[in-house]
């Protein structure tokens, strides 16, 4: 059997499913949450297939998940004017609510959204391929990230809930919402990094106009009872349809206060330059990557190997941390590519609910046909594959190219290949991979592998002045959610860790006044009253 129709092969029959990773029923959700009610919607829909295929008698086909609403610019701007009257220029009830208030809310919808955990990670799983191991993770890591956020906000009003006096000022300093915030969220995490920016964004009195990832759309589907029954009416408003057309009289109109996107730098730049006041947006977004892993001569190569094959190739390398890009010295190239290729020849292949599947198909139908073109590329310029079957490629399933050794004339030099492609580039004096770094357009990570204390501190200095997180002897990732996640140049704008996300999505605000016994008396009327929420000492306890 060849090994393209050994992959043909992974793909399995109907039957074949295991009946408990099988999704109940086709989902054709016919509704979107708008202004606080569900609203039905009978136009276009767009079907959802699943990069799962299944075998036929008239081929493989990829299986139906269901189908959502192809909403249009009416329904956009009619969210819009929910989400922009639940602010109510900041007069709303949830932009005035007491903090505690809110975080009950959170609360109320965590409880809810647990309820509804199997349905969405087998969503997450069927919508775009992630292994049933790595959506609950997702799953179980988003509830995780909403506690911490919770407890995040609990502290910081704690900090602020008392006054300060300096040089004859009295002041209270809290942070306030900003307005409405446009959240877009990516395939990859398709729940997580979507909520990453979703839940800073609500709890810190923000009002949301939320437009799911174009794969990962109905996951999000069972989670829409809970945000219209947890918070106040028009604070969660949904918006389906395609980007292009939905989004554009958006941004025109003026009234987003917040962008937050995860997605390219291409696509949030049009939209921030579509705002016919920039200064009056502000921009959280998460944006493209090219992190690259340096293995120098004094490195640990096994565990160079063991790093760069997570780094590069979990969920497919479909992830904006992935390493994307390997430089290793000309002295060890030939024994990293070995030992790096084997260790690839042994990662699973299958069907995302099997057990220890490492290697899984696309979501993005035109991807497989992109990475042929990248390989193309690369071996039209010099490169070879150097792993058995590598880039071996049956419909929505792409095996991993080890390509070597990469150059400059390359698509995989500067491309954000975003997928199971493996560039590597031999280098013997470390400047090439400093000034690979310098050059790039982006800047969000890199991984360096050296056991020579002195290699590394004359690396650091240099590369954290041009990414944001320098990792030694480990692939690149987020985690944990509590430490800052940004990047330079085209890779992010704002940070989002758990802590920095509320700062991202409000403003610094304080009340003021001149220390006099009249002013003191004031205060104390309102405080000991309670008839303020934000000129307030009240405890969270
Ligand atoms: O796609 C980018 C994600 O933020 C990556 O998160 O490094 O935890 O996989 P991760």
């Amino acid at each position: 059997m060849t090994f393209e129709e050994q992959l043909h092969q992974m793909f399995p029959t109907a039957d074949a499913i295991p009946a408990n990773f099988l999704l109940p029923e086709e989902i054709h959700q016919r509704e979107y949450l708008s202004g606080g009610e569900m609203r039905p919607w009978n136009g276009d829909v767009h079907t959802v297939l699943s990069p799962v295929a299944v075998q036929t008698p008239e081929g493989l086909k990829r299986k139906v998940i269901g189908s959502y609403p192809l909403c249009g610019q009416t329904e956009a701007l009619a969210a819009l004017d929910a989400a922009v009257l639940a602010y109510n220029d900041g007069r709303g009830e949830w932009p005035t609510m007491p903090v505690s208030e809110r975080i009950a809310c959170m609360d109320k919808f965590t409880g809810k959204m647990i309820a509804k955990k199997d349905e969405i990670v087998k969503l997450i799983m069927w919508e775009i391929g992630k292994s049933y191991a790595d959506s609950v993770k997702e799953f179980d890591r988003t509830i995780e990230y909403i506690n911490a956020t919770i407890d995040a906000l609990k502290d910081l009003d704690r900090n602020s809930s008392r006054f300060e006096i300096e040089q004859g000022i009295i002041g209270q300093i809290r942070r306030s919402p900003l307005g409405v915030v446009l959240c877009m969220g990516p395939f990859n995490y398709p729940l997580n990094e979507t909520f990453t920016t979703l839940i800073p964004a609500l709890i810190m009195g923000n009002t949301l106009l939320f437009k799911p990832p174009k794969h990962g759309t109905l996951l999000h589907y069972p989670l829409l009872e809970a945000f219209a029954s947890c918070f106040p009416k028009g604070v969660v408003n949904t918006i389906y349809g395609r980007g292009n057309v939905i989004i554009a009289p958006l941004m025109e109109s003026g009234k987003i206060n917040v962008l937050t996107l995860i997605g390219s730098s291409k696509v949030a730049n049009q939209l921030k330059k579509m705002h016919p006041k920039v200064n009056r947006l502000r921009a959280i977004l998460g944006l493209d990557a090219k992190n690259a892993a340096i293995i120098t001569e004094k490195a640990d190569l096994d565990l160079a190997v063991k790093e760069c094959v997570l780094g590069s190739l979990s969920f497919n390398g479909q992830r904006c941390t992935a390493i994307k890009i390997i430089y290793v010295h000309k002295k060890v190239a030939d024994a990293f590519i070995e030992k790096f290729s084997a260790a690839v020849g042994k990662l699973k292949i299958g069907m995302p609910w099997e057990k220890d599947v490492f290697l899984t198909p696309l979501p993005e139908p035109q991807k497989p046909a992109y990475l042929q073109e990248c390989i193309a590329d690369a071996l039209a310029n010099g490169a070879k594959v150097m792993n058995e079957n590598g880039g071996t490629t049956f419909e929505s399933f792409v095996y991993p190219a080890v390509l070597y050794p990469v150059n400059d004339k390359m698509k995989l030099y500067r491309e954000e290949q975003f997928g199971p492609v493996i560039p590597i580039l031999p280098f013997d004096d470390i400047e090439t991979p400093i000034d690979y770094l310098i050059q790039s357009d982006h800047g969000q990570q890199v991984s360096l592998f050296s056991n020579d204390a002195d290699e590394l501190a004359s690396l650091i200095d240099p590369l954290v002045n041009q990414v944001s997180r320098v990792n030694i002897n480990c692939q690149c990732q987020r985690g944990p959610d509590i430490f800052p996640f940004t990047g330079r140049k085209d890779s992010a704008e704002g940070t989002l860790s758990v802590p920095d996300a509320l700062r991202a999505f409000s403003i610094r605000t304080m009340v003021a006044t001149k220390q006099t016994e009249e002013n003191k008396n004031l205060l104390n009327e309102i405080v000991s009253e309670q008839s303020s929420n934000f000129l307030s000492t009240k405890y969270i306890f």
